[in-house]
């Protein structure tokens, strides 16, 4: 794991939607590239030079560490800063860091994949996963909802998925539009088109904190127990190595402890307002 910036190059640039894009990068030095390795789930620390440093989640394929996808939503100073760059300029990467998604433990589950806004990011590297080991894994169910139409990025990406076997994929916006072919309505409202076996089910969630309470209220009230509900939960964030405090959460530290928790684990903590 890289403690320092490593000199990563832009490789590749894709515009998703207005406001995010998608960085392909790809670690200058011959030897740090060989040695990269990350799991489904693990973030980057992202170094714009001279501007300051955020973490975003790696979203490609962990069988190809060569090449690293980051794909981001412009909000503030370095998020916009990344937003301006090009094939060919050079930015600072340090990671893997965190825990990511409970590979192991997914295995003979069958896997309800929920997520939110750009909490679709976190959750694209696990998916690929399970789909390259299919056999290990039951069905397979990916919802993601939106505010609004537009922002649902990777259209293409979810109507391939929802072809493959034993694979389905449920799309929900809350202001759908005249060409919103999918449901209008609340992420959660489209549950009960999922078929959940509960006693089987293990959950993968990301998104906002108000979207992920919704959705455990709802998934424990169908019989899935807290202890198949994990998080991908989100932070500021400064050394991602535990030391500096600014992600504590309780007893915690979200860069290292997670960002993926078993629900239990920060129940007691999550949604109260100051943590
Ligand atoms: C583990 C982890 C993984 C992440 N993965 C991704 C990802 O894949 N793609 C992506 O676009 N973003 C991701 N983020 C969020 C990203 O780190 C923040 O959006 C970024 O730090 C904003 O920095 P900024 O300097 O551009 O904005 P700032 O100038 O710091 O803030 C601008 C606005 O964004 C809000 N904001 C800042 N940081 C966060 C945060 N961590 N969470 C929610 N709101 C915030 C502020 O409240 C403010 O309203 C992740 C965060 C964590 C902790
Ligand atoms: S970012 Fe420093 S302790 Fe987590």
């Amino acid at each position: 794991m890289a403690k320092l910036p490593l000199s990563a190059r832009i490789v590749g640039r894709v515009e998703e939607s207005p406001t995010i894009f998608t960085l392909r990068l790809r670690l200058a030095d011959e030897r740090a590239r060989a040695a990269y390795r990350f799991a489904p789930g693990q973030f980057n620390m992202v170094y714009l030079y001279g501007v300051g440093e955020v973490p975003i989640s790696i979203v490609s394929d962990p069988s190809g560490p060569e090449l690293l996808d980051h794909t981001i939503r412009a909000v503030g100073r370095v998020t916009q800063g990344l937003a301006r760059l090009q094939p060919g300029e050079h930015i600072g990467l340090r990671g893997p860091f965190g825990r990511g998604w409970p590979l192991r433990e997914a295995e003979g589950h069958d896997i309800l994949v929920v997520t939110g806004g750009l909490g679709c990011a976190p959750v694209v590297a696990v998916i690929n996963y399970i789909l390259m080991r299919r056999e290990r894994f039951g069905r397979l169910t990916i919802i993601q909802g939106v505010k609004h139409a537009e922002e649902m990025i990777w259209r293409e990406r979810y109507a391939y998925w929802n072809t493959l076997p034993d694979t389905r994929v449920l799309l929900a916006a809350d202001h759908g539009g005249a060409l919103w072919p999918f449901h209008v309505g609340l992420v959660t409202e489209v549950f009960d088109q999922a078929p959940i076996t509960p006693a089987n089910t293990l959950v993968m969630m990301c998104g906002p904190e108000g979207m992920m309470h919704a959705g455990i209220q709802n998934l424990t009230a169908r019989g899935i127990a807290e202890e198949r509900i994990y998080l991908s939960m989100e932070r500021s964030m400064h050394c991602a190595v535990g030391h500096c405090g600014h992600c504590q959460y309780g007893a915690r530290f979200v860069c290292r402890d997670g960002p993926v928790f078993a629900y239990p684990r920060v129940k007691e903590l999550f949604r109260v307002k100051g943590y």
